[in-house]
């Protein structure tokens, strides 16, 4: 082994990160200000008060679209979008299996079968080719996830929704401020799935919306978070005429998501400027696979996934994860452990105590998604926030290419 390599914290070198990530308040005067105009309306139900709504309005204003419908979460964003659709016991509906429970908990609900297509390993987008190869008479839907603020090739899942007679469903989750050929995703499909949990880009602790571009499907999606209950003036209001939720946003959550939307460009902005430090820094460092963006997208950078090749470097994903974290660094290894179909709730067809679910006619469970599994295997991540600094890139790249040196010297 060369002495000139310089030695990592996991074998007694001094760890790279030499001071925490930088941090900031994500809710401050904006939401306090919000929020105090909310309690001051003396209502919290959001056909009474305006913050629900006027957050919609700009929620539809930043992704261009006609219409967004706030939710109570990421999860019931999706859950409303399938009920809008009309989505149905046994219909099935495409989606990748690397994504989190909360893409595929609304599609069982439904009573609906999700199918799961393979993903290109450098974007873990999914891959539009294995989509076509999944479409049987039974399918109603795909479900676009925009893992990790990327988008998927809605060029090419467009015209097979066309073809088939399919909703294009985006879930946009991760994806917050995330463009595909200068167009907001979300705009783009049939509907727009958006989440304002704790972890995501913009946030009121829990919440979501739906953007959409068709009246009768605006109209579904209202009805949809509100029990069918129609309550525009006029309305049938106890007149539920198709099952829905109660997936509505109060006011409270609606005042402090319309403070957060307008920070949204600049956490944007921000991240996207710290994500391109790490492409370029992490360009041609040997082992490492930087994540390749979808062409045509400008994505809002999530977290940064990227692969490792264990044949050159001699350790696995956790090894390297391992290291990076005893460098202060902090990354993760797989984003999730495995691709989503091997959860015990799919291998042994246990949505519900009893009774059947039309999911039990699928074997889910490992090597249906080869390319899904491989990515995973040898995928990190690492954390993107608006907050980091140059310095934090910086050490993360060091850090990086201090263990690729020192395992493929290890070897
Ligand atoms: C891709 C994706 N879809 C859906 C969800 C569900 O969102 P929520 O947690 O707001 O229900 C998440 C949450 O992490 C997600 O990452």
């Amino acid at each position: 082994m060369s002495t000139t390599i310089d030695k990592p914290a996991i074998a007694g070198g001094i760890p790279i990160k030499s001071e925490p990530y930088g941090s900031g308040n994500r809710y401050a005067e904006d939401e306090i200000r919000e929020l105090k105009e909310a309690l001051d309306q003396s209502t919290l139900f959001y056909t009474q008060g305006k913050k629900v709504h006027s957050m919609e309005e700009k929620i539809a204003e930043i992704t261009g679209t006609k219409y967004a419908i706030a939710t109570s979460s990421g999860t019931a964003s999706i859950h409303t979008a399938l009920m809008a659709a009309g989505i149905s016991p046994d219909d099935e509906v495409i989606v990748t299996p690397i994504t989190d429970m909360g893409s595929l908990v609304p599609i069982l609900w439904q009573q609906a079968v999700p199918v799961f297509a393979d993903v290109n390993p450098d974007s873990c987008a999914l891959d539009p080719k294995s989509v076509e190869k999944c479409i049987t008479d039974k399918t109603r839907a795909i479900l676009a996830v925009h893992l990790w603020g990327n988008a998927c090739d809605l060029d090419a899942l467009k015209p097979i929704c066309d073809k088939h007679g399919l909703f294009l469903i985006e879930d946009c989750a991760q994806a917050w401020g995330c463009t595909y050929k200068g167009k907001s995703i979300g705009s783009i499909g049939d509907m727009g799935c958006f989440s304002l949990n704790e972890f995501k880009h913009i946030s009121c602790g829990d919440g979501g919306a739906v953007v959409t571009n068709d009246d009768n499907l605006a109209r579904r999606l209202r009805l949809s978070t509100d029990k069918c209950y129609n309550r525009e003036p006029g309305g049938s209001m106890r007149q539920a005429f198709f099952l829905a939720n109660n997936y509505r946003m109060t006011e409270l959550q609606g005042a402090v998501a319309l403070a957060q939307t307008g920070k949204l460009a600049r956490i944007v902005a921000r991240r996207r400027a710290f994500a391109e430090k790490l492409q370029e820094g992490l360009t041609n460092v040997k082992g490492i696979s930087i994540p390749k963006p979808t062409e045509g997208c400008d994505p809002s950078w999530w977290f940064y996934m990227f692969r490792i090749d264990p044949d050159i470097l001699g350790v696995d994903a956790d090894q390297f994860a391992q290291a990076l974290q005893a460098e202060g660094i902090g990354a993760g290894a797989h984003y999730i452990a495995q691709c989503v179909y091997e959860y015990p709730i799919f291998v042994n067809h246990s949505a519900y105590d009893h009774g059947d679910h039309p999911f039990s006619r699928i074997n889910y469970g490992k090597g249906m998604c080869p390319q899904a599994e491989f990515a995973l295997e040898t995928a990190l991540t690492l954390p993107v926030n608006e907050n980091f600094t140059d310095k934090d890139a910086e050490e993360t790249i060091k850090a990086i290419r201090r263990l690729s040196d020192w395992f493929i010297s290890s070897k």
